[in-house]
């Protein structure tokens, strides 16, 4: 007599879907003609539907009508929370100002500091939620959220409460990082290292007390922060046990990506300004690059990130919007896999695994980012033949289904 196999229980089976696990090895770590199993929001199983063990009981089984399955979008650098818009400045470029010119005459990041320290919480969480809509409207299910429109104690704490809020509310799971080192704000003008000094002092002790931010960010550049007075930030930041990211090089080369790696940054964000040396230097301390497509083409920059180098180099390369008032007004996600390809030259593939497993890794979150058991159970649905199609078909938005830490948001 053969003895019955034990059951396997499960909350949820899905079925009938491709699978990009984005684990090395073949392409998109795919597995066609696949299924996947989910418990307590994490994956239990996945592989062939052939070889599925009939021992795995699901308490529900969904069909995902030949679609393919990844791991949820992570965006992973976003300065979604703001008041306001910057419309204006868009049109004053077309007029031929630089994005510099408007920062220097009191715009810019400056202006969307007024309108956001004029905002009420409600009414910041109310003008952010739109935006936020988007973002999850294309499979977007972690997210990182940076304060640093505020540059005051009391304004850069109510943003990063906002950003908690969203979390709360949305059903989508965001870190949040502190960027008061974002611009001098105006009552400190031509005394940068004396904001930087209440930065220090101050606005980060704050953040850690009340629990509100999960990694500290600078602005690295010539119309904000120098290398030295970013280092100061990093060395409060790493005292105080957060974790690091660096605006590096976006504009000019300051040393960012070199700065950056010296405090084992989880990643230096932009680089297309970056030197070889500093690119070596992320690779030695296993620093993410995160590539910014959105602000390189709002910006009509000519110089793109230096990604046969990161390559070279073994660089894990992310992907993300950006989402901001000032470089980058976007709130796709597969817009940026599209231009990651046609503007920085990546593969759809590698495009795919900056939006999933290199985002993850960016964001400190080993516990995302792929398709694997164990893995929480974060997954989109696309209506699509090929993984490929994601970043080749611009405009088009093919999401038709998202699990959210196993909870099913929504099901063809
Ligand atoms: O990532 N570079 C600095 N910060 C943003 C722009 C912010 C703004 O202009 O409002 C960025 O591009
Ligand atoms: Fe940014």
């Amino acid at each position: 007599m053969i003895a019955a196999e034990p059951m396997i229980d499960c909350d949820l089976v899905l079925v009938n879907v491709a699978l990009a696990t984005m684990r090395s090895g073949t392409p998109y770590g795919a597995v066609r003609d696949g299924a996947l199993a989910v418990r307590d929001g994490r994956i239990t199983w996945l592989g062939a539907r052939a070889s599925l063990p009939r021992s795995v009981r699901a308490t529900a089984e969904l069909d995902g009508k030949g679609g393919w399955l990844t791991p949820g979008f992570i965006d992973c650098h976003t300065h979604l929370v703001y008041a306001g818009n910057r419309a204006h400045e868009f049109e004053q470029r077309l007029q031929g100002a630089s994005y510099e010119d408007i920062a220097r005459a009191g715009g810019g990041i400056v202006s969307t500091v007024q309108a956001t320290r004029s905002a009420s919480e409600a009414e910041l969480l109310r003008a952010s939620e739109p935006r936020l809509a988007r973002l999850l409207a294309e499979g977007v299910t972690t997210m990182e959220i940076k304060s640093g429109y505020g540059l005051d104690l009391a304004n850069e704490l109510k943003m990063l409460r906002v950003a908690r809020g969203l979390c709360a509310a949305h059903g989508v799971d965001v870190q949040t990082t502190l960027l008061a080192a974002h611009a001098v704000p105006p009552e400190y003008a031509g005394r940068a290292d004396d904001y930087i000094a209440l930065v220090c002092d101050e606005i980060i002790p704050a953040a850690v007390r009340e629990r509100l931010a999960d990694a500290v960010d600078a602005y690295c550049e010539s119309i904000a922060f120098s290398s030295a007075q970013v280092r100061r930030v990093f060395e409060t930041a790493q005292r105080l046990r957060l974790p690091i990211k660096l605006h590096a090089d976006q504009r000019s080369d300051l040393g960012g990506a070199a700065l950056a790696a010296e405090f084992a940054a989880r990643s230096a964000d932009h680089l297309e300004h970056s030197s070889a040396e500093g690119i070596a230097a992320m690779a030695r301390a296993g620093t993410v690059a995160v590539l910014l497509p959105g602000a390189y083409y709002f910006l009509r920059e000519q110089r793109p990130p230096p990604v046969a180098d990161l390559r070279a180099a073994g660089v894990s390369i992310a992907i993300s919007t950006d989402c901001n008032p000032g470089t980058s007004p976007t709130t796709s996600l597969l817009l940026m896999l599209n231009m990651a390809c046609t503007l920085f030259r990546l593969t759809p593939e590698e495009a795919l695994s900056g939006v999933t497993c290199n985002a993850a890794q960016a964001l400190g979150a080993s516990d995302r980012g792929r398709l694997e058991i164990g893995m929480t159970a974060d997954l989109a649905l696309w209506d699509i033949d090929e993984p490929a199609e994601l970043a080749y078909a611009f405009g088009a938005n093919p999401l038709a289904g998202i699990v959210h830490r196993g909870n099913v948001v929504r099901w063809p």
